[in-house]
């Protein structure tokens, strides 16, 4: 039995792009005391799996010739941990390859056993890490108020669109960052947003203050960029800011943390948030992933109640990893959680 498995080729020059990735042929890891083998089902395209070349983050960073990994779920097959036992389904960071080989001593934030009765695109999606992202960054930020006025950046992905859902069941008005006309009218049509922004539109700044008369009083912030300069002024005093990725430095080989290194921001933005009291505070998921079991069992009676949808984008083939990485973690057309199905 062999192994396809994709390997981070060649250093990156300018833009990722398919050529930095290689697919190797590998035997089926033979696997030893306290190690568990995964046949991968779905493979996560994370905007994140584009900061894996550049540095340390949530996991090691990656080094040329190292298998490409990201977070997917996958079938036991073969285990030597009492953890698992044959046909279990569980989450974790995946090589990007047919089989993947788990660790007792993985990361247990990243290693779990997945609660039976979920589709393995929500177990990666609106209830795995983006579905999480969302509701905890508004625990734990908020508690959001009926008739707040929430801004939603990147409205039309994994995370913003379950975040925007959430704040419209917490009864607040949500405006949301989409890439386009189409993709504007799909937040406000598909998924009940009041309004939409198209951060590529002409004047964003002004087309968002339109939109918010009364001021923001939650920015979900997961862009940067444009996005962050235009919802900044419109914030009211001490509303909180969850700003917890900055997808417009993901790409740029100078630019490592943006925001978060102070970075970011104008001299007259940064005079604005010490007057207004606005403070970019990240929150990493997994540092509440103790209360995993609770917040899923949250989102999913929302999605069997019918009140969240789980947008999705699903792709077929492990062939195709590269270029969904490539083509669709910024900006195409896709919405929602962006996913490859392998077997
Ligand atoms: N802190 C944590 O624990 C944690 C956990 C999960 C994710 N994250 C971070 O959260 C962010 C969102 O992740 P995701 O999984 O939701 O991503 P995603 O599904 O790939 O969605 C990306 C979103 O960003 C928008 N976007 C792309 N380029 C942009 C630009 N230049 N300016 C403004 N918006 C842009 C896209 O808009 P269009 O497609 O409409 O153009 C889309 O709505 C990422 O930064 C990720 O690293 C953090």
């Amino acid at each position: 039995m062999t192994n396809r498995q994709w390997i981070y080729a060649k250093p990156i020059e300018g833009k990722l792009a398919t050529d930095n990735f290689k697919m190797r042929q590998t035997p089926v890891p033979t696997i030893r005391q306290g190690q568990t083998l995964v046949r991968n089902k779905v493979i996560s395209l994370d905007p994140a799996n584009r900061t894996y070349f550049k540095y340390q983050g949530y996991r090691p960073k990656l080094h040329v010739g190292e298998a490409m990994h990201g977070f997917g779920v996958g079938e036991v097959v073969e285990t030597r941990d009492y953890r698992f036992k044959v046909g279990d389904i569980v989450h974790g960071d995946m090589e990007w390859a047919d089989y993947s080989i788990i660790n007792s001593y993985d990361r247990a934030e990243f290693f779990y056993k997945c609660t039976p009765g979920y589709s393995e695109e929500d177990l990666v999606g609106a209830l795995g890490i983006p579905g999480l992202t969302a509701l905890f960054g508004l625990e734990k930020l908020g508690p959001l108020r009926a008739g707040q006025t929430v801004v939603v950046a990147g409205a039309t992905g994994a995370c913003g669109t379950i975040l925007g859902q959430l704040a419209k069941i917490a009864g607040c008005r949500v405006i949301g960052f989409g890439g386009g006309i189409e993709k504007c009218r799909w937040l406000v049509d598909e998924l009940g947003f009041d309004d939409a922004v198209d951060y590529k539109g002409e004047d964003v700044a002004a087309d968002l203050a339109s939109k918010c008369p009364d001021g923001v009083d939650f920015f979900s912030d997961a862009t940067g960029g444009i996005v962050t300069t235009a919802t900044l002024p419109v914030m009211n005093k001490n509303a909180p800011w969850y700003h917890f990725g900055e997808i417009t430095t993901y790409d740029d080989p100078a630019n490592n943390r943006g925001i978060l290194t102070g970075n970011g921001l104008t001299p007259e933005l940064e005079t604005l948030c010490d007057r207004q009291n606005l403070k970019p505070r990240f929150l990493l998921v997994f540092d509440y992933y103790c209360e995993r079991i609770r917040a899923e069992k949250t989102l999913a009676s929302y999605m069997k109640e019918g009140r969240l949808k789980a947008p999705k984008t699903v792709l077929e083939g492990l062939e195709n990893l590269p270029s969904a990485l490539v083509d669709g973690t910024f900006g195409s057309n896709r919405i929602g959680k962006l996913s490859v199905r392998i077997s």
